[in-house]
C-alpha cells in the first residue's frame, strides 16, 4: 500500500488544488494518512505570498529531514515550488518532487517517475493548456464546494508574486463550470464558491465570451444550490452588473471581498493597482445602495515602499469611511521578481508593525460596532458543527459571519443544515443567538 500525507498552506485556491491532488493520488492507489510519520510520500502545497508563508515550508522540511533516510519521499507543490523551482533541491536536498500548480495535470506522470525511484522530478511549466481536470477532485466538505473558474493573473501589482507563481489568466469554459456545478448540486452540495485570483476578469473562452456577472447569475439559478460565493475580486474589473445580480437573487450571498490595499492614490499608483480611491469608493457606493445588506471585506497592506504617514492616514480614513465587516491586513513583505523590489523608501519593520497595530485596533472597534448592529435581526445560517466547550452550534450566515447559537427546544442539528437564528449578542469576530422554531 502506498501512503501519502499532504499539508496545505495559503489561499482557498491552494486548498482546492490540494483536493485535486488528493483525488489524483487516490486514483493511483495511494491512501492518505493523518500524520506525516505514517506516510511514505510527504507533500507540502505551499504559499509564497509573504516571506513568512514561504519560510514555513522550509522549516517543515527541516523538521522531517532526519526521516528522509527511512525511505520517505518529499514533494513541494504550489507557489513556492513554482517560484523557487530547482533551487529547492539545493535548499532542501532530501526533496524529490517540485511541482507548480499549473503543472498538476502532469502529476500522474511525475508520480510514475517517483515510484520508479526518480530523484529531482519537476513540473514547472507555466504554459500548460489543460489545467482543469476536475473529475478526480476529492472534496473535503460534503456541503460546500469550491469550483475554479479562472486560473492565474494578468495584473501586475508591484508587490505580488502570484503572476509568477500561477502564470497568466486562463478562464475555463462556462459550459464545464455549469456542468460541474450541476453535478455538485445533484450530489447534495448546497453551497458553491467560485474561485480565481481575479474572478471579475473571467471571460468564457468559447465564442459567446460570457462575462463574470452573467456566469454568476447563471450559477445562482442552478437547482438545489442555496448559496453561491465568489472570491477574489479586483476593483478595476468589478462592474455594477455583479451587484445587480446579487440584488436579483438571494442565492448569491450578500458578501463581497474587495481588496483595496491602500487608501492613498499615490500608493495605489506605485502598487500599479489601476484604480484610484474615488474609483474604489464608487464601487462601495453601489453596494451600500443595494436593498440587500451586502457585507464588505478587504485586504490592506501597510508599509509599502514610500508609504508616508499621510498616505497611511488616508488608508485609515478609507477604513472609517467604508466600515468593513472584516479585514485581512498585512505588513508589506518584499517578494522575488516583483516590481516593488526596485522602489525606494523601504520602511523598517517596527514602523510597519506600528501602522499594522493601529489599523487592526481600529478595525476591531469597527467590527464591534458592525456586528452589534445585527442584534435583533433574524439570519439564516448553514450549520458548520457543534462546540462542546461552549455548548453552542456553529453557523455561518450569508454575509459570511460566524453565528454561534443555542436551541431552547434542544434539537440536534447536522452540518450542512439551514435554519433561522435570532441574533442576541455580538463580539468583534462573531455573533451569538437563539435558533428560531
Ligand atoms: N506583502 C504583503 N502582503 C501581500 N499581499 C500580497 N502580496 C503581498 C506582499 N508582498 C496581500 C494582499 C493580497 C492578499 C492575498 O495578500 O493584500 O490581497
Ligand atoms: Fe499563496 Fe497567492 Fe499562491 Fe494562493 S496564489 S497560495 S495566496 S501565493
Amino acid at each position: 500500500m502506498k501512503t501519502f500525507y499532504i499539508e496545505t498552506f495559503g489561499c482557498q485556491m491552494n486548498v482546492h488544488d490540494s483536493e485535486k491532488v488528493i483525488g489524483t493520488l487516490l486514483e493511483r492507489g495511494y491512501s492518505q494518512t493523518a500524520e506525516p510519520a505514517d506516510a511514505e510520500l510527504i507533500l507540502y502545497n505551499t504559499c509564497s505570498i509573504r516571506d513568512k508563508a514561504e519560510q514555513k515550508v522550509f522549516s517543515r522540511l527541516q523538521q522531517f529531514k532526519k526521516e528522509s533516510g527511512k525511505g520517505k519521499v518529499f514533494g513541494v507543490l504550489g507557489c513556492v515550488a513554482q517560484q523557487e523551482g530547482e533551487r529547492i533541491f539545493d535548499r532542501a536536498p532530501h526533496v524529490s518532487l517540485v511541482c507548480g500548480s499549473a503543472s498538476y495535470n502532469k502529476l500522474p506522470e511525475l508520480l510514475v517517475q517517483i515510484e520508479s525511484g526518480g530523484r529531482r522530478v519537476t513540473g514547472l511549466s507555466l504554459d500548460t493548456e489543460d489545467t482543469f481536470e476536475t473529475a478526480l477532485t476529492r472534496r473535503d466538505n460534503p456541503h460546500r464546494a469550491y469550483i475554479t473558474i479562472i486560473e492565474g493573473c494578468d495584473k501586475s501589482c508591484a508587490y505580488c508574486v502570484v503572476p509568477f507563481t500561477r502564470g497568466p489568466e486562463r478562464s475555463r469554459t462556462a459550459e464545464s463550470i455549469f456542468k460541474e456545478a450541476r453535478e455538485l448540486a445533484q450530489m447534495g452540495y448546497t453551497e458553491i464558491q467560485l474561485l480565481g485570483q481575479n474572478v471579475n476578469s473571467y471571460r468564457d473562452p468559447s465564442p459567446d465570451g460570457m462575462d463574470f456577472a452573467t456566469l454568476l447569475r447563471r450559477v445562482g439559478e442552478i437547482d438545489g444550490l442555496k448559496r453561491v460565493r465568489f472570491t477574489t475580486s479586483h476593483p478595476r474589473d468589478f462592474v455594477k452588473e455583479i451587484i445587480d445580480a446579487i440584488d436579483g437573487n438571494p442565492v448569491l450571498c450578500n458578501h463581497v471581498h474587495l481588496p483595496v490595499q491602500s487608501g492613498s492614490d499615490r500608493v495605489l499608483s506605485a502598487m500599479q493597482r489601476l484604480y484610484t480611491h474615488a474609483d474604489y469608493m464608487r464601487r462601495i457606493e453601489w453596494m451600500k445602495r443595494s436593498p440587500r445588506r451586502i457585507a464588505l471585506s478587504t485586504d490592506i497592506i501597510v508599509g509599502f515602499p514610500g508609504e508616508t504617514e499621510q498616505d497611511f492616514q488616508q488608508t485609515m480614513a478609507l477604513v472609517h469611511e467604508v466600515g468593513y465587516d472584516s479585514m485581512f491586513s498585512f505588513k508589506y513583505s518584499p517578494r522575488p521578481n516583483t516590481a516593488a523590489l526596485g522602489l525606494e523608501g523601504t520602511l523598517d519593520e517596527n514602523e510597519k508593525g506600528r501602522r499594522l497595530a493601529i489599523l487592526q485596533e481600529t478595525q476591531r472597534s469597527i467590527q464591534i460596532r458592525r456586528n452589534a448592529e445585527l442584534i435583533g435581526s433574524r439570519e439564516e445560517v448553514m450549520v458548520e458543527g457543534y462546540n462542546p466547550g461552549t455548548a453552542q452550534w456553529i453557523g455561518r450566515t450569508s454575509q459570511n459571519r460566524t453565528l454561534n447559537f443555542t436551541d431552547a427546544a434542544g434539537r440536534q442539528f447536522g452540518p450542512g443544515q439551514y435554519l433561522d437564528v435570532l441574533v442576541t449578542r455580538s463580539g468583534p469576530n462573531s455573533l451569538a443567538g437563539e435558533a428560531v422554531n
